[in-house]
Protein backbone atom coordinates (compact mmCIF):
# COMPACT_ATOMS: atom_id res chain seq x y z
CA UNK A 1 0.00 0.00 0.00
CA UNK A 2 1.36 3.62 -0.91
CA UNK A 3 0.13 5.95 1.93
CA UNK A 4 0.29 9.98 2.02
CA UNK A 5 -0.49 11.33 5.21
CA UNK A 6 -0.93 15.13 5.50
CA UNK A 7 0.34 17.03 8.57
CA UNK A 8 3.47 18.25 10.48
CA UNK A 9 3.00 17.75 14.22
CA UNK A 10 2.84 15.21 16.80
CA UNK A 11 0.01 13.73 15.88
CA UNK A 12 0.81 13.12 12.14
CA UNK A 13 4.56 12.08 13.94
CA UNK A 14 2.74 9.53 15.91
CA UNK A 15 0.50 7.74 12.96
CA UNK A 16 3.88 8.12 10.91
CA UNK A 17 5.37 5.62 13.37
CA UNK A 18 2.34 3.60 14.01
CA UNK A 19 1.64 3.35 9.96
CA UNK A 20 5.27 2.51 9.04
CA UNK A 21 4.98 -0.37 11.86
CA UNK A 22 2.40 -2.00 9.63
CA UNK A 23 3.55 -4.80 7.10
CA UNK A 24 1.03 -3.47 4.85
CA UNK A 25 2.77 -0.30 3.89
CA UNK A 26 4.97 -0.41 0.69
CA UNK A 27 5.52 3.56 0.39
CA UNK A 28 4.58 6.55 3.35
CA UNK A 29 4.88 10.17 1.77
CA UNK A 30 4.13 12.55 5.09
CA UNK A 31 3.31 16.07 3.64
CA UNK A 32 4.63 18.69 4.33
CA UNK A 33 6.16 16.82 7.63
CA UNK A 34 9.25 17.49 9.93
CA UNK A 35 12.78 15.72 10.33
CA UNK A 36 11.43 13.37 13.05
CA UNK A 37 9.04 12.41 10.73
CA UNK A 38 11.77 11.25 8.09
CA UNK A 39 12.41 8.00 9.90
CA UNK A 40 9.21 6.65 8.96
CA UNK A 41 8.58 8.20 5.77
CA UNK A 42 9.44 10.97 3.32
CA UNK A 43 8.69 13.88 3.58
CA UNK A 44 7.05 15.93 0.70
CA UNK A 45 5.80 19.70 -0.10
CA UNK A 46 2.70 19.85 -1.93
CA UNK A 47 0.73 22.87 -1.53
CA UNK A 48 -3.56 22.94 -1.90
CA UNK A 49 -5.74 19.78 -3.34
CA UNK A 50 -5.17 19.83 -6.58
CA UNK A 51 -1.60 19.66 -6.04
CA UNK A 52 -1.91 16.79 -3.22
CA UNK A 53 -4.64 15.25 -5.83
CA UNK A 54 -2.02 15.21 -8.54
CA UNK A 55 0.99 13.88 -6.39
CA UNK A 56 -1.14 11.34 -5.56
CA UNK A 57 -2.21 10.45 -9.18
CA UNK A 58 1.05 10.19 -10.39
CA UNK A 59 1.97 8.17 -6.85
CA UNK A 60 -0.78 5.89 -7.50
CA UNK A 61 -1.35 6.81 -3.47
CA UNK A 62 -3.88 4.14 -2.25
CA UNK A 63 -4.70 6.00 1.47
CA UNK A 64 -4.89 9.49 2.01
CA UNK A 65 -5.03 10.11 5.95
CA UNK A 66 -5.79 13.33 7.05
CA UNK A 67 -4.34 14.84 10.11
CA UNK A 68 -5.68 18.30 11.05
CA UNK A 69 -9.01 19.37 10.62
CA UNK A 70 -8.49 22.52 8.33
CA UNK A 71 -8.39 19.91 5.16
CA UNK A 72 -11.36 18.31 6.41
CA UNK A 73 -13.24 21.46 7.28
CA UNK A 74 -12.12 22.79 3.77
CA UNK A 75 -13.65 19.56 2.18
CA UNK A 76 -10.67 17.32 0.77
CA UNK A 77 -12.50 14.42 1.62
CA UNK A 78 -14.88 15.38 -0.93
CA UNK A 79 -12.18 16.82 -3.23
CA UNK A 80 -11.07 13.14 -3.39
CA UNK A 81 -14.33 11.82 -4.10
CA UNK A 82 -14.74 13.39 -7.45
CA UNK A 83 -10.81 13.66 -8.70
CA UNK A 84 -9.11 10.66 -7.08
CA UNK A 85 -12.19 8.16 -6.64
CA UNK A 86 -9.91 5.08 -6.08
CA UNK A 87 -8.37 6.62 -3.06
CA UNK A 88 -9.48 5.90 0.32
CA UNK A 89 -9.26 9.19 2.24
CA UNK A 90 -9.30 8.87 6.32
CA UNK A 91 -11.05 12.09 7.06
CA UNK A 92 -15.05 12.67 6.89
CA UNK A 93 -16.66 14.70 4.28
CA UNK A 94 -17.20 18.72 4.41
CA UNK A 95 -20.65 18.53 5.92
CA UNK A 96 -19.37 15.81 8.41
CA UNK A 97 -16.43 17.50 9.37
CA UNK A 98 -18.94 20.74 10.64
CA UNK A 99 -18.95 18.47 13.73
CA UNK A 100 -15.61 20.28 14.77
CA UNK A 101 -16.08 23.24 12.17
CA UNK A 102 -19.25 24.53 13.85
CA UNK A 103 -20.24 24.62 17.67
CA UNK A 104 -23.46 25.08 16.81
CA UNK A 105 -24.02 22.42 14.32
CA UNK A 106 -22.57 19.78 17.14
CA UNK A 107 -25.26 20.66 19.36
CA UNK A 108 -27.64 20.92 17.27
CA UNK A 109 -26.40 17.12 16.30
CA UNK A 110 -26.16 16.44 19.85
CA UNK A 111 -29.55 17.78 20.74
CA UNK A 112 -31.18 15.72 17.62
CA UNK A 113 -29.76 12.67 18.56
CA UNK A 114 -30.12 12.62 22.30
CA UNK A 115 -26.51 12.50 22.76
CA UNK A 116 -25.52 13.95 26.53
CA UNK A 117 -23.86 17.28 26.28
CA UNK A 118 -24.09 20.62 28.44
CA UNK A 119 -27.41 22.98 27.52
CA UNK A 120 -26.79 25.21 25.66
CA UNK A 121 -28.40 28.01 22.98
CA UNK A 122 -26.81 29.81 19.99
CA UNK A 123 -27.02 33.73 19.64
CA UNK A 124 -25.61 36.22 16.91
CA UNK A 125 -25.41 40.05 16.74
CA UNK A 126 -29.00 40.18 16.02
CA UNK A 127 -30.16 38.33 19.08
CA UNK A 128 -27.47 40.02 21.52
CA UNK A 129 -30.35 40.99 24.22
CA UNK A 130 -31.85 37.63 24.73
CA UNK A 131 -28.34 36.04 24.95
CA UNK A 132 -27.63 38.23 27.98
CA UNK A 133 -30.97 37.37 29.35
CA UNK A 134 -29.81 33.82 28.54
CA UNK A 135 -26.65 34.10 30.34
CA UNK A 136 -28.65 35.74 33.59
CA UNK A 137 -30.36 32.40 33.92
CA UNK A 138 -27.29 30.11 34.45
CA UNK A 139 -25.17 29.78 36.94
CA UNK A 140 -21.17 31.14 37.16
CA UNK A 141 -18.80 30.37 35.76
CA UNK A 142 -20.02 31.22 32.25
CA UNK A 143 -19.18 28.94 29.09
CA UNK A 144 -19.07 31.51 25.66
CA UNK A 145 -17.96 29.36 22.42
CA UNK A 146 -16.98 31.28 19.04
CA UNK A 147 -19.06 28.57 16.96
CA UNK A 148 -15.99 27.94 14.14
CA UNK A 149 -12.72 27.31 14.17
CA UNK A 150 -10.62 29.48 15.68
CA UNK A 151 -7.49 27.52 16.53
CA UNK A 152 -8.66 26.41 20.04
CA UNK A 153 -8.90 29.57 20.99
CA UNK A 154 -12.48 30.35 21.03
CA UNK A 155 -13.84 28.95 24.05
CA UNK A 156 -13.98 31.11 26.59
CA UNK A 157 -14.54 30.55 30.82
CA UNK A 158 -15.60 33.51 32.48
CA UNK A 159 -15.87 33.62 35.98
CA UNK A 160 -18.69 36.25 36.87
CA UNK A 161 -21.74 37.43 34.96
CA UNK A 162 -20.22 40.98 33.99
CA UNK A 163 -16.79 39.73 32.30
CA UNK A 164 -19.30 37.29 30.46
CA UNK A 165 -21.23 39.88 28.67
CA UNK A 166 -18.38 41.77 28.07
CA UNK A 167 -16.67 38.74 26.52
CA UNK A 168 -19.91 38.64 24.60
CA UNK A 169 -19.89 41.84 23.64
CA UNK A 170 -16.67 41.14 22.33
CA UNK A 171 -17.26 38.23 19.91
CA UNK A 172 -20.49 39.15 18.68
CA UNK A 173 -19.80 43.14 18.06
CA UNK A 174 -16.30 43.80 18.14
CA UNK A 175 -15.82 40.12 15.74
CA UNK A 176 -13.21 38.82 18.45
CA UNK A 177 -12.58 36.17 16.65
CA UNK A 178 -13.36 37.19 12.94
CA UNK A 179 -16.27 34.91 11.25
CA UNK A 180 -15.47 32.32 13.47
CA UNK A 181 -17.36 34.48 16.67
CA UNK A 182 -20.33 35.40 14.03
CA UNK A 183 -22.32 32.84 16.11
CA UNK A 184 -21.63 32.49 20.24
CA UNK A 185 -22.64 29.03 21.93
CA UNK A 186 -23.40 29.60 25.37
CA UNK A 187 -23.58 26.56 27.39
CA UNK A 188 -23.73 25.29 30.84
CA UNK A 189 -20.74 25.20 32.86
CA UNK A 190 -20.39 20.81 33.65
CA UNK A 191 -18.31 20.44 36.61
CA UNK A 192 -16.36 17.09 36.36
CA UNK A 193 -12.93 15.82 34.85
CA UNK A 194 -12.12 15.68 31.49
CA UNK A 195 -11.30 13.03 28.79
CA UNK A 196 -10.51 11.85 25.28
CA UNK A 197 -12.02 9.31 23.33
CA UNK A 198 -11.17 7.91 19.94
CA UNK A 199 -12.70 5.82 17.41
CA UNK A 200 -12.40 5.26 13.74
CA UNK A 201 -15.48 4.21 12.19
CA UNK A 202 -16.38 3.29 8.47
CA UNK A 203 -19.50 5.01 8.33
CA UNK A 204 -21.09 1.97 10.10
CA UNK A 205 -19.24 -0.08 12.23
CA UNK A 206 -16.42 1.76 14.45
CA UNK A 207 -13.61 0.46 16.51
CA UNK A 208 -13.11 2.01 20.13
CA UNK A 209 -8.85 3.20 20.07
CA UNK A 210 -7.55 3.82 23.51
CA UNK A 211 -8.84 6.79 25.65
CA UNK A 212 -6.22 9.14 26.88
CA UNK A 213 -6.34 12.24 29.13
CA UNK A 214 -4.33 15.19 27.89
CA UNK A 215 -2.53 18.20 30.43
CA UNK A 216 -3.88 21.24 28.27
CA UNK A 217 -2.72 24.04 30.76
CA UNK A 218 1.40 25.70 30.60
CA UNK A 219 1.50 25.25 34.43
CA UNK A 220 1.71 22.61 36.82
CA UNK A 221 -1.28 21.79 38.86
CA UNK A 222 -3.40 22.75 35.42
CA UNK A 223 -2.78 26.71 36.01
CA UNK A 224 -2.60 29.39 33.82
CA UNK A 225 -2.89 29.67 29.81
CA UNK A 226 -3.83 26.77 27.48
CA UNK A 227 -1.63 25.51 25.20
CA UNK A 228 -2.37 22.84 22.52
CA UNK A 229 -1.44 20.13 25.30
CA UNK A 230 1.65 19.90 27.50
CA UNK A 231 1.32 16.09 28.26
CA UNK A 232 -1.04 13.29 27.84
CA UNK A 233 -1.72 9.51 29.46
CA UNK A 234 -3.63 6.96 28.17
CA UNK A 235 -4.96 4.60 29.68
CA UNK A 236 -6.92 6.82 31.64
CA UNK A 237 -7.58 4.99 35.49
CA UNK A 238 -11.54 6.55 36.04
CA UNK A 239 -12.68 5.39 32.36
CA UNK A 240 -13.54 1.64 33.79
CA UNK A 241 -15.58 -0.80 31.66
CA UNK A 242 -18.88 1.21 33.57
CA UNK A 243 -17.94 4.17 32.16
CA UNK A 244 -16.33 3.20 29.16
CA UNK A 245 -19.79 1.26 28.70
CA UNK A 246 -21.84 4.61 28.99
CA UNK A 247 -19.97 6.37 26.18
CA UNK A 248 -20.28 3.99 24.16
CA UNK A 249 -24.67 3.57 24.54
CA UNK A 250 -25.67 6.63 24.78
CA UNK A 251 -22.33 8.78 22.61
CA UNK A 252 -20.17 6.34 20.26
CA UNK A 253 -23.62 4.53 18.83
CA UNK A 254 -26.13 7.39 18.95
CA UNK A 255 -23.49 9.42 16.97
CA UNK A 256 -22.25 6.78 14.41
CA UNK A 257 -25.55 6.29 13.78
CA UNK A 258 -26.77 10.02 13.89
CA UNK A 259 -24.26 10.36 11.41
CA UNK A 260 -26.58 7.73 8.84
CA UNK A 261 -29.61 8.93 9.52
CA UNK A 262 -28.62 12.73 8.80
CA UNK A 263 -26.97 11.20 5.85
CA UNK A 264 -23.70 12.53 6.56
CA UNK A 265 -20.95 10.24 5.27
CA UNK A 266 -18.48 9.92 7.49
CA UNK A 267 -14.79 7.30 7.18
CA UNK A 268 -11.96 8.61 9.58
CA UNK A 269 -11.40 9.21 13.26
CA UNK A 270 -13.83 10.95 15.75
CA UNK A 271 -12.63 12.70 18.77
CA UNK A 272 -15.09 12.71 21.63
CA UNK A 273 -13.76 15.30 23.80
CA UNK A 274 -15.80 14.40 27.23
CA UNK A 275 -16.34 15.14 30.34
CA UNK A 276 -17.06 12.99 33.62
CA UNK A 277 -19.73 14.07 35.53
CA UNK A 278 -19.85 12.08 38.67
CA UNK A 279 -19.33 8.70 36.31
CA UNK A 280 -21.61 10.01 33.80
CA UNK A 281 -20.03 10.88 30.81
CA UNK A 282 -20.88 14.41 28.53
CA UNK A 283 -19.63 15.36 25.22
CA UNK A 284 -17.73 18.68 25.08
CA UNK A 285 -16.97 18.59 21.92
CA UNK A 286 -16.61 16.75 18.54
CA UNK A 287 -13.31 16.96 16.94
CA UNK A 288 -12.75 14.92 13.18
CA UNK A 289 -9.23 13.94 13.54
CA UNK A 290 -7.09 12.17 16.44
CA UNK A 291 -6.09 14.51 19.17
CA UNK A 292 -2.58 15.81 19.98
CA UNK A 293 -0.97 15.10 22.47
CA UNK A 294 -3.23 11.75 22.83
CA UNK A 295 -2.34 10.64 19.24
CA UNK A 296 1.28 10.02 20.53
CA UNK A 297 0.40 7.70 24.14
CA UNK A 298 -2.99 6.35 21.96
CA UNK A 299 -0.73 5.07 19.04
CA UNK A 300 1.86 3.95 21.70
CA UNK A 301 -0.15 1.16 22.64
CA UNK A 302 -1.41 0.30 19.13
CA UNK A 303 -0.69 -3.13 18.43
CA UNK A 304 -2.68 -4.20 15.45
CA UNK A 305 -2.11 -2.83 12.10
CA UNK A 306 -3.27 0.12 11.26
CA UNK A 307 -2.84 0.16 7.62
CA UNK A 308 -5.40 -3.12 7.89
CA UNK A 309 -7.95 -0.44 9.92
CA UNK A 310 -8.01 1.94 6.74
CA UNK A 311 -7.88 -0.95 4.12
CA UNK A 312 -11.06 -1.89 6.38
CA UNK A 313 -12.16 1.86 6.77
CA UNK A 314 -12.35 1.34 2.75
CA UNK A 315 -14.68 -1.45 2.23
CA UNK A 316 -17.04 -0.65 4.97
CA UNK A 317 -15.43 -3.41 6.96
CA UNK A 318 -14.44 -2.37 9.97
CA UNK A 319 -16.25 -4.90 11.50
CA UNK A 320 -13.46 -7.93 9.73
CA UNK A 321 -10.85 -6.01 11.46
CA UNK A 322 -9.02 -7.17 14.91
CA UNK A 323 -7.91 -4.40 17.05
CA UNK A 324 -5.10 -5.51 19.33
CA UNK A 325 -4.46 -2.96 22.06
CA UNK A 326 -1.00 -2.96 24.38
CA UNK A 327 -2.86 -2.87 28.16
CA UNK A 328 0.79 -0.71 29.58
CA UNK A 329 0.34 2.22 30.06
CA UNK A 330 1.91 5.19 27.86
CA UNK A 331 3.16 8.97 28.86
CA UNK A 332 3.86 11.69 27.21
CA UNK A 333 5.56 14.97 27.97
CA UNK A 334 5.79 17.77 25.48
CA UNK A 335 8.94 19.49 25.30
CA UNK A 336 8.28 23.50 24.56
CA UNK A 337 10.13 26.57 23.96
CA UNK A 338 10.16 28.94 26.85
CA UNK A 339 7.46 31.63 27.23
CA UNK A 340 5.06 29.29 24.90
CA UNK A 341 1.96 29.46 24.66
CA UNK A 342 2.95 33.69 24.63
CA UNK A 343 5.79 34.94 22.77
CA UNK A 344 9.32 32.73 22.59
CA UNK A 345 12.47 31.78 20.23
CA UNK A 346 13.05 29.31 17.79
CA UNK A 347 15.90 28.19 16.36
CA UNK A 348 17.74 26.82 19.31
CA UNK A 349 20.16 23.89 18.80
CA UNK A 350 18.48 20.50 20.16
CA UNK A 351 20.95 18.13 21.79
CA UNK A 352 20.83 14.83 23.54
CA UNK A 353 18.60 12.70 21.48
CA UNK A 354 21.05 10.21 20.66
CA UNK A 355 21.10 9.03 24.14
CA UNK A 356 17.50 8.61 24.38
CA UNK A 357 17.21 4.49 23.75
CA UNK A 358 14.10 3.41 25.09
CA UNK A 359 11.19 6.45 24.75
CA UNK A 360 9.77 7.45 21.44
CA UNK A 361 10.75 11.22 20.35
CA UNK A 362 8.49 12.21 18.27
CA UNK A 363 9.31 15.81 16.74
CA UNK A 364 5.96 18.60 17.01
CA UNK A 365 8.02 22.02 15.89
CA UNK A 366 11.91 21.04 14.73
CA UNK A 367 13.65 21.65 11.83
CA UNK A 368 17.39 21.52 10.13
CA UNK A 369 20.18 23.96 9.42
CA UNK A 370 21.91 23.81 6.28
CA UNK A 371 24.83 21.92 8.83
CA UNK A 372 22.06 19.55 9.40
CA UNK A 373 21.79 20.83 12.85
CA UNK A 374 17.92 19.76 14.89
CA UNK A 375 16.78 23.10 15.65
CA UNK A 376 13.66 24.12 17.67
CA UNK A 377 11.01 25.79 15.50
CA UNK A 378 7.57 25.96 17.06
CA UNK A 379 5.86 26.74 20.17
CA UNK A 380 5.65 22.85 21.20
CA UNK A 381 9.10 21.22 20.14
CA UNK A 382 9.25 17.58 21.19
CA UNK A 383 7.10 14.84 22.70
CA UNK A 384 8.81 12.27 24.49
CA UNK A 385 6.23 8.87 25.06
CA UNK A 386 7.19 5.94 27.08
CA UNK A 387 5.26 2.97 27.65
CA UNK A 388 6.04 0.71 30.74
CA UNK A 389 3.88 -1.58 33.01
CA UNK A 390 2.44 1.29 35.19
CA UNK A 391 1.87 4.88 35.31
CA UNK A 392 4.47 5.67 37.46
CA UNK A 393 7.01 3.83 35.49
CA UNK A 394 6.12 5.09 32.33
CA UNK A 395 6.50 8.32 33.47
CA UNK A 396 9.66 7.94 35.14
CA UNK A 397 11.08 7.06 31.80
CA UNK A 398 9.46 9.83 30.21
CA UNK A 399 11.47 12.33 32.98
CA UNK A 400 14.80 10.37 33.15
CA UNK A 401 14.71 10.68 29.02
CA UNK A 402 14.40 14.49 29.01
CA UNK A 403 17.39 14.59 31.95
CA UNK A 404 19.15 13.82 28.24
CA UNK A 405 17.60 16.18 26.05
CA UNK A 406 18.61 19.99 25.47
CA UNK A 407 17.54 23.48 24.11
CA UNK A 408 17.92 26.71 25.21
CA UNK A 409 14.67 27.89 27.34
CA UNK A 410 13.38 24.30 26.79
CA UNK A 411 10.04 24.11 29.54
CA UNK A 412 8.42 20.89 30.10
CA UNK A 413 5.65 19.96 32.92
CA UNK A 414 6.72 17.74 35.77
CA UNK A 415 3.57 17.17 36.93
CA UNK A 416 2.01 15.28 33.89
CA UNK A 417 0.04 12.12 35.18
CA UNK A 418 0.31 13.14 38.97
CA UNK A 419 -2.87 13.34 39.56
CA UNK A 420 -3.88 10.37 38.60
CA UNK A 421 -1.04 8.67 40.48
P1 LIG B 1 -12.91 23.03 23.55
O1 LIG B 1 -12.12 24.01 22.73
O2 LIG B 1 -14.31 22.84 23.12
O3 LIG B 1 -12.12 21.78 23.82
O4 LIG B 1 -13.01 23.68 24.99
C1 LIG B 1 -11.85 24.01 25.67
C2 LIG B 1 -11.97 23.61 27.10
O5 LIG B 1 -13.00 24.36 27.74
C3 LIG B 1 -12.39 22.17 27.31
O6 LIG B 1 -11.31 21.31 27.21
C4 LIG B 1 -12.96 22.23 28.71
O7 LIG B 1 -11.91 22.21 29.65
C5 LIG B 1 -13.60 23.58 28.76
N1 LIG B 1 -15.04 23.50 28.53
C6 LIG B 1 -15.68 23.58 27.35
N2 LIG B 1 -17.00 23.47 27.52
C7 LIG B 1 -17.22 23.32 28.84
C8 LIG B 1 -18.38 23.16 29.65
N3 LIG B 1 -19.61 23.16 29.13
N4 LIG B 1 -18.21 23.01 30.97
C9 LIG B 1 -16.97 23.04 31.51
N5 LIG B 1 -15.85 23.19 30.81
C10 LIG B 1 -15.96 23.34 29.48
N1 LIG C 1 -5.62 17.63 22.75
C1 LIG C 1 -6.76 18.30 22.28
C2 LIG C 1 -6.87 18.41 20.82
O1 LIG C 1 -6.14 17.79 20.07
O2 LIG C 1 -7.73 19.15 20.37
Amino acid sequence: MKILLLGSGGRESALARVISLSNKIGKLYISPGNPGMAQWGENVNLQGFEEISIFCKNEKIDILVVGPEQPLVAGIADFFKVNNPEVTVIGPTKDAALLEGSKDFAKDFMLRHNIPTAQYKTFTNQTLAQAKDFLRTLKAPYVLKADGLAAGKGVVILPTLEEAERELDEMLLNSKFGAASSKVVIEEFLKGIECSVFVLTDGKNYIILPEAKDYKKIGEGDTGLNTGGMGSISPVPFCNEAFMSKVENRIIKPTVEGLQKDGLEYQGFIFFGLMNVDGEPYVIEYNVRMGDPESESVFARFSSDIVEAFIAVGKKELDKYNLKINPNTAATVMLCSGGYPEAYEKGKVITGLDKTKDAIIYHAGTKRDSEGRLLSNGGRVLAVTCLDNTLKEALAECYSTIDEINFDKMYFRKDIGQDLL
